[in-house]
């Protein structure tokens, strides 16, 4: 692990889930804690980048050196990322973004009354491809976390959303999602890398030591 292989470059994190009123008192999220991304931050920061985390609801400490932005929503993580986009030089999204939001949140509680309560949902903007599609835009890295087919699944979201990296992680059999450990297979368009199932913050510093090996290019001024 190279100390200052990230060395002026400005990084930007996406953690944690989103939460998604349903009304004043209540909401939608997911299993989420966070700690991928926090250890993300950590590594990179630790690699002597310039790290900014924006996080969803989470109990973590923020990393030492790590400027963290709180958000709720997904709506707020999209703005919150993309005011910052344009002085980033890589973009790491772990981030466990809610696909959909209540069309229109209740403003006051729901009450309790048929059997049953329809929701409409409507969807989340992706910030992760929103920024893979900015011109100009910060070398990008997302996350996938798949249950089967993790080649096939990882390898069509780095082409859809536009990416130049993706970490995928198989999340079946309780694997990956709010647990210490982790593993990764990583693609990129000329290749791949397995990262051995390890505790998440020692998994970063492997992945952010690759991430420092492809992003080429992007240094900071
Ligand atoms: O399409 P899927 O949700 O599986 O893609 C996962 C990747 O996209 C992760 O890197 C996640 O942080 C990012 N993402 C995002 N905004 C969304 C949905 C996913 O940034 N609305």
């Amino acid at each position: 692990f190279a100390v200052g292989a990230l060395a002026g470059v400005r990084v930007m994190v996406t953690a944690g889930p989103t939460r998604e009123p349903l009304d004043p008192v209540r909401y939608l999220t997911n299993r989420s804690s966070g700690r991928m991304g926090f250890a993300v931050a950590a590594a990179a920061a630790e690699a002597g980048a310039q790290v900014c985390l924006v996080s969803g609801p989470v109990h973590l400490d923020t990393p030492p050196g790590v400027t963290r932005v709180d958000v709720e929503t997904a709506l707020q993580m999209y703005e919150a990322v993309m005011a910052r986009a344009a002085g980033t030089d890589l973009f790491i999204a772990t981030a466990a973004v809610a696909d959909y939001r209540m069309a229109q949140p209740a403003p006051r509680k729901i009450k309790k009354q048929a059997d049953e309560l329809p929701l409409t949902l409507v969807k989340n903007p992706d910030i992760l491809a929103a920024v893979a599609a900015l011109p100009d835009g910060p070398f990008t890295v997302g996350f996938a976390a798949e249950t089967d087919d993790l080649d096939t699944y990882a390898r069509g979201k780095l082409e859809a959303k536009g990416l130049d990296m993706i970490a995928a992680n198989d999340v079946s059999g309780g694997r990956g999602f709010d647990v210490a450990d982790n593993a990764l297979k990583v693609f990129w368009r000329g290749g791949s890398l397995s990262l051995p199932q390890q505790p998440k913050l020692q998994l970063a510093r492997e992945l952010v030591a690759l991430i420092a090996r492809h992003h080429g290019g992007c240094r900071a001024s």
